[in-house]
């Protein structure tokens, strides 16, 4: 099996890694379209197999597809990363342009691939990829809300000195300040959180969850990608693996939550199919106006990518 990941940058290059040291399949193809930048990750990271006991093989080329034929899965990380004061939607012309040219040369050589989009601003750059593709829905879709709740739970797991393993917790929305972290439906190994964390350190937390991404970004100067590259690769492996996990993605809707096609944040069944089920939730009417300021934001943003395609068209 073989999976293809785009962009060898900081999170493209994370997650073939730990692709690799989980032995997700025995080939993972690094694409970039910076000279040499692919082939030297790639054997960099190969020649760390002897030392971490893996045996896929990670190889690298630039812009060259060909090599990348039959991907099960893909993942499409390239594209610029935000600067400090950007906002994930002031990427979305130049992202745009190369999503839609990655993708392009993605499903020439792959037509039957799943495709997880990485690139920033992730629900319109997914709806671009879906837009390019052309193929089932099923097959196409985003990772944000695997990083989103993993953030949400690492900062409870802190604020309760407690393992980060025994949080579950789902977040809805699009990738973006507006996403919806719920802690109703949020359990430290079943106890809901509610009984364990008080309202105002909750709020603290979920407004934190929500700028998230921006904290990490003011950090560095750029944006992140260890828990980027690695929950993408979670992703990957709920496929590769038909692992049927509960986890949210960024989906198509086509009426669930009242929602009518809308790349957005919910939570489905991951598995060899791609998204096999979204999960509908019975969400209270606080929780649905959320979902839905969130949506019409997600909304907006594709609509800037509606009249971009319809001049270029
Ligand atoms: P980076 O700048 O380190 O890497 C991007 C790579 O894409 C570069 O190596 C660049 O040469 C390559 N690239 C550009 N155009 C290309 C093309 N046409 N074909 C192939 N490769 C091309 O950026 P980083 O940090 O890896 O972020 C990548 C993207 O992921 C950004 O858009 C960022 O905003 C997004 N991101 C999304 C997250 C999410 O939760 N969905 C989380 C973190 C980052
Ligand atoms: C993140 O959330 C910027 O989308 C990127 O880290």
């Amino acid at each position: 099996m073989k999976i293809t990941v785009v962009g060898a940058g900081n999170v493209g290059a994370t997650c073939a890694n730990v692709i690799a040291e989980r032995e997700l399949a025995k080939e993972v193809i690094l694409i970039d379209i910076k000279e040499g930048i692919a082939e030297g990750k790639s054997l960099d990271m190969w020649q760390t197999a002897p030392v971490n006991h893996y045996d896929t093989r990670i190889k690298g080329y630039t812009n060259d597809y060909a090599p990348t034929a039959g991907s099960e899965v893909v993942v499409i990380t390239s594209g610029l990363p935000r600067k400090p004061g950007m906002s994930r939607d002031d990427l979305i012309a130049t992202n745009a342009g190369i999503v839609k040219s990655v993708t392009e040369n993605v499903i020439k050589y792959s037509p039957d691939a799943k495709i997880i989009v990485v690139s920033n601003p992730l629900d319109v750059m997914t709806y671009c990829a879906f837009l390019t593709a052309k193929v089932d829905s099923r097959k196409v879709f985003g990772m944000a809300g695997i990083l989103d709740t993993a953030r949400y739970r690492a900062f409870l797991a802190e604020e309760l000195d407690v393992s980060p393993k025994e949080i579950q917790a789902i977040l809805m929305g699009g990738h973006g300040d507006t996403m919806v972290p719920l802690p109703r439906y949020t359990t430290v190994s079943g106890i809901p959180v509610t009984e364990l964390v008080s309202p105002e350190r909750l709020d603290a937390i979920v407004e934190r969850t929500k700028k998230g991404g921006g904290e990490l970004v003011n950090l560095m100067g750029t944006s992140a990608w260890y828990a980027p590259g690695a929950a993408a690769a979670q992703m990957v492996e709920a496929i590769v693996r038909d692992q049927k996990r509960v986890v949210p993605v960024c989906a198509w809707l086509t009426g669930e939550y009242g929602i009518k096609d809308l790349y957005l944040g919910v939570p489905v069944i991951l598995g060899k199919d791609g998204v096999e089920k979204i999960i509908e939730l019975k969400l209270n009417d606080a929780e649905k106006e959320l979902l839905n300021q969130s949506a019409e934001a997600v909304r907006e943003v594709c609509s800037v990518l509606d009249r971009m395609n319809s001049v270029s068209a």
